[in-house]
């Protein structure tokens, strides 16, 4: 049975016309293709990042195909490698020719090779304005909606287990929502190295102290499903505890020294319950890869443990804390400080700074760094102190005495002038490079 189908064309290398046009003669030439139409070509810029380049020429095609899309697409790759383009080529770089097949008919096809309909093409004015030019009413054309949000175990099961099916790579962000850059920038991270990404939106009771902030840990669904969407994620899992956590659920990680101290003596449950929830996380989405951020060091270092003594085959990445322009690094919890206790919170990573710089002159000795961090601590009376330690890197345990040849700074203050007391995380891996930028 013939489907129509609607291919982008595009070029920025050589002769961008003729690319264009002798691959439409090609694929004419074809059994079993026929080309209905074309548009004119349009020129325009690179979409997105990428080295500096000429502009393209774009356009797109109307065809009709008795071929199984797969055939279709590997005609596609073959027209792109006789222009001379090298494949698998890097993202985003000069290409003699790039096609790209952007609907066929109401089919829908999700695999490591093919996206149909194609999941960006809304978002490209050099699809867009060729396809108004025809005459299409782009308002009715199809569009796969990204991020899907999922509610329930079996739904995030089933749609890993056809990604995985079709020879995709799943990458996997844990957060408990109510986003900002620091989690971005652990989506982008995943959405460069993968063929799909879950972000998974669950403020988990497990680990959470019965006096803490449970109930009031900021919310915002609609938002986070936005801002996943923008960063690249292919699937929001946001299930509600009940959906998470059957009415029968008894079944705990018990977690050992990574867990000890710090954190770790202060909320005595809270890394058992962060490693039970991303351990169900692990076992449901089947990732290859899991992102997390350096601004919760002990927390990676407890999740690489349980990682790697429960055997799940998953590479876990660490990722640079993201901070605000004053140096404060990004936090959800950050929108209860008070302006005064905002304006104070800068002395966490000042003082962490502080003892970065006394050990890059030179300084070796343990409590002499940690002094330097100190004495800036004692200077804001708004910060109460829970603790300042110096631990190996990247597994957190105490150091060896004798000379510090490097480490991570951590520390955890609360700070109580707003709306809600607030705790704020910070730490520091100390370097003797200039070229890592704190
Ligand atoms: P949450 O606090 O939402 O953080 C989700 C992930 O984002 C964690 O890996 C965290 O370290 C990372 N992150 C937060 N702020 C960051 C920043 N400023 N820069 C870089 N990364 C940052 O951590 C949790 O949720 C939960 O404990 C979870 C792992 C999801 C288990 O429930």
């Amino acid at each position: 049975m013939a489907t129509t189908v609607w291919l982008g064309l595009g070029s920025n290398l050589g002769d961008r016309r003729q690319h264009l046009t002798r691959a439409l003669a090609a694929l004419a030439q074809l059994p079993g293709i026929e080309v209905l139409r074309a548009s004119r070509f349009h020129e325009s810029v690179l979409h997105g990042d990428g080295p500096a380049q000429g502009p393209f020429l774009n356009g797109i095609a109307e065809l009709r195909t008795s071929l199984p899309l797969p055939a279709l697409l590997a005609v596609c790759k073959e027209l792109e490698r006789a222009a001379g383009r090298v494949l698998p080529a890097p993202t985003n770089h000069p290409r003699p020719l790039d096609l790209d097949l952007l609907f066929a008919g109401d089919q829908r096809c999700d695999t490591a090779e093919l996206v149909l309909p194609h999941p960006r093409w809304h978002l490209r004015p050099f699809v867009v304005e060729p396809l108004r030019e025809l005459g299409l009413d782009v308002a009715l054309l199809p569009r796969t909606l990204r991020p899907s949000v999922i509610a329930t175990s079996g739904e995030l099961v089933q749609r890993c287990t056809d990604w995985l099916a079709g020879g995709c790579t799943i990458g996997l962000v844990p957060t408990m929502g109510s986003l900002h850059a620091g989690h971005g920038s652990l989506l982008r991270t995943a959405h460069a190295a993968n063929h799909r990404v879950v972000a998974t939106v669950f403020v988990n009771p497990l680990q959470f102290g019965p006096n803490e902030d449970f109930a009031a840990y900021p919310r915002s669904l609609a938002a986070d499903v936005a801002l996943c969407g923008e960063a690249g994620a292919d699937a929001v899992f946001a299930p509600s505890v009940e959906a998470m956590y059957g009415a029968a659920f008894c079944s705990h990680v018990a977690v050992g020294a990574a867990a000890e101290g710090m954190e770790g003596a202060l909320r005595p449950q809270h890394f058992a319950g962060v490693a039970t929830v991303v351990a169900r996380l692990f076992a449901l989405a089947r990732p290859s890869h899991a992102y997390f951020g350096e601004k919760d060091a002990q927390q990676l270092a407890v999740i690489r443990r349980m990682a790697k003594d429960l055997g799940f085959p998953v590479t876990i990445v660490p990722c640079a804390i993201v901070r605000e322009a004053d140096g404060l690094a990004m936090s959800s919890r950050n929108v209860y400080l008070g302006r005064d206790d905002r304006a104070a919170s800068t002395v966490l990573v000042q003082a962490l700074r502080a003892s970065l710089r006394a050990f890059r002159a030179g300084e070796r000795d343990r409590e002499a760094l940690l002094r330097v961090a100190h004495k800036f601590l004692a200077r804001e009376p708004r910060a109460a102190l829970d603790y300042l330690e110096l631990r190996s890197d990247p597994e957190l345990l105490p150091l060896p005495a004798g000379p510090v040849t490097g480490g991570r700074l951590l520390v955890a203050a609360r700070f109580a002038g707003g709306a809600r007391p607030v705790r704020l995380l910070d730490n520091l891996s100390l370097t003797a490079s200039h070229t890592e930028h704190p």
